[in-house]
């Protein structure tokens, strides 16, 4: 463990080990929240750990390198650092937004995938639930503990399946990729989930992502891509998107792909939404932090 994490963490692990008080995933959440964010991040990107069996119990697994380099092009401490950055950009602007703090808000994670947002968020609140339209994403999350917190939503939704609704509502590398019926679909149903005042935080590709795309450097192949004809519809439409298996090996689906859209397109389509914020982390240039709030 001396390997992994340095002696103020390993000092604290061996101590709520002694303890043996980590019987559930939450004791086990809030026996870390005294570590602060990024050591509380970086022992769940570790999990398990061998010298702290409770722990591990009790604490989601990691998913492994090859899922999350699937699922969102990174791995290991550069995949903790851009998530990192996300999270604390999502505290300071629902603190700005609402004059409260994000603990113990009620918080949802829409298309969580493997759960990488729902162990972070997790230093927050033991209320933060997930949601995610593909089987194959929320398998990913039940395998690493979450199965009592995930559930399974439509591709174009009408409604979520929670009863309850959430007071912070984010949604990261999702809306960088749906149709443009299932973006405006999932916008109003995250809207029939939220209360009067909730935020809600997307990300958003800007219209450089489709330069990057000829440079050769993302999963697409610029080649078989128009990417002049995206980059106009981003200007003229406001949305852009390229549906995946379009020209690529993989089959089509219909409601996903690769998808730009500017400010101006989500402020008249996300009914029941506010634009109030945006910021962006210069280590995940393609992801534009976007904060609304239900009106
Ligand atoms: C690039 S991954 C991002 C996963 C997760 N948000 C993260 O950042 O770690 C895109 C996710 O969107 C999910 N997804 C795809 N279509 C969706 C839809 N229509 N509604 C909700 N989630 C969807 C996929 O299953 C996948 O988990």
């Amino acid at each position: 463990m001396q390997n992994i994490f340095d002696e103020h963490v390993v000092e604290h692990l061996i101590g709520v080990e002694a303890r043996g008080a980590c019987l559930t995933m939450e004791t086990g959440f809030e026996a870390l929240r005294s570590l602060g964010l990024e050591d509380f991040a970086d022992v769940l990107w570790n999990m398990p750990v061998a010298e702290t069996p409770n722990l591990s119990a009790v604490l989601p697994k990691m998913t492994s390198d090859d899922v999350t380099i699937t699922w969102t092009g990174a791995a290991g401490h550069r995949l903790l650092q851009q998530s990192v950055s996300f999270v604390r950009s999502c505290s300071e602007n629902y603190t700005t937004i609402t004059g409260q703090s994000l603990q113990d808000k009620r918080i949802l994670d829409f298309g969580c995938g493997y759960g990488r947002f729902l162990r972070l968020f997790s230093f927050y609140s033991n209320d933060v639930q997930g949601v995610d339209a593909w089987e194959l994403s929320l398998g990913h999350s039940r395998e690493a503990g979450f199965g009592d917190r995930v559930r399974k939503s439509d591709a174009v939704p009408c409604s979520l399946p929670f009863d309850e609704p959430f007071d912070f509502l984010f949604s990261f590398s999702v809306f960088t990729h749906l149709s443009e019926a299932s973006t405006v679909a999932s916008l109003a149903a995250l809207r029939t989930a939220a209360k009067k005042g909730a935020v809600l935080a997307i990300t958003i590709r800007p219209i450089e992502f489709w330069t990057v795309v000829n440079e050769g450097i993302t999963h697409l192949d610029a080649s078989k891509i128009d990417t002049r004809r995206l980059i106009e519809y981003h200007k003229n439409v406001g949305f852009a998107y390229h549906v995946q298996g379009a020209t690529e090996e993989s089959l089509p689906n219909e409601h996903y792909g690769d998808t730009s859209l500017t400010l101006d397109w989500l402020t008249k389509n996300a009914l029941g939404w506010q634009l109030e914020r945006l910021d962006r982390s210069l280590n995940d240039r393609q992801q534009r932090y976007v904060f609304l709030r239900a009106v």
